[in-house]
């Protein structure tokens, strides 16, 4: 049997403000924005995005913008996003369409039971609502999950602007 949470683990921090959880979401997850790119079709992504890539921009919604303070600290954060397109039955696939086939979670495929994409990208700067940001392989309008902070580095690089 797993742990529990106790009521404890729900008290809030000094400084620490909570908004209300709106409703919707898939699997219990909450789409937190939007992310817009120059591509309008899977076909034309990248496999993987680059860093020298085109500058993508990364909307979040409210009540989640507050949660941003602090992210202009780091060059380069975790984007964590929903492959919306995607089918979610396949557990042998190939992917170079070539008669080979490799189990899911032995690939970065967006095809997988719970389609969550990850990218290590570059940011370039924040203005308001909006990170831009260099590396990501998604189609325009691809649902955001989460941004975490790069665990390796802390560099204040990224632009603030109002
Ligand atoms: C191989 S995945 C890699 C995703 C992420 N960088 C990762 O490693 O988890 C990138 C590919 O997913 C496909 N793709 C992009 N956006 C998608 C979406 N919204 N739904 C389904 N597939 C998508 C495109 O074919 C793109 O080349």
């Amino acid at each position: 049997m797993g742990a529990e949470a106790s009521s404890r683990d729900f008290d809030l921090r000094p400084g620490e403000v909570a908004v209300p959880r709106p409703e919707g979401g898939d699997a219990s997850l909450l789409f937190i924005g939007r992310i817009h790119t120059p591509w309008t079709s899977r076909l034309d992504c990248p496999r993987q995005g680059r860093t020298d890539g085109p500058l993508c921009r990364i909307e979040v919604f409210e009540p989640w913008v507050a949660a941003l303070d602090g992210i202009t600290a780091y060059r380069h954060v975790e984007v964590v996003y929903w492959m919306h397109l995607s089918r979610r039955d396949l557990v042998r696939q190939s992917p170079r369409t070539d008669g080979t086939t490799t189990g899911t979670f032995a690939l970065r495929s967006p095809v997988r039971p719970n389609p969550l994409a990850i990218s290590l990208v570059e940011l370039e700067r924040v203005q308001g609502a909006s990170l831009f940001v260099r590396g990501l392989d998604c189609v325009d309008g691809t649902p955001l999950i989460d941004i975490k902070p790069d665990r390796c580095a802390h560099s204040p690089t990224a632009q603030a602007q109002p």
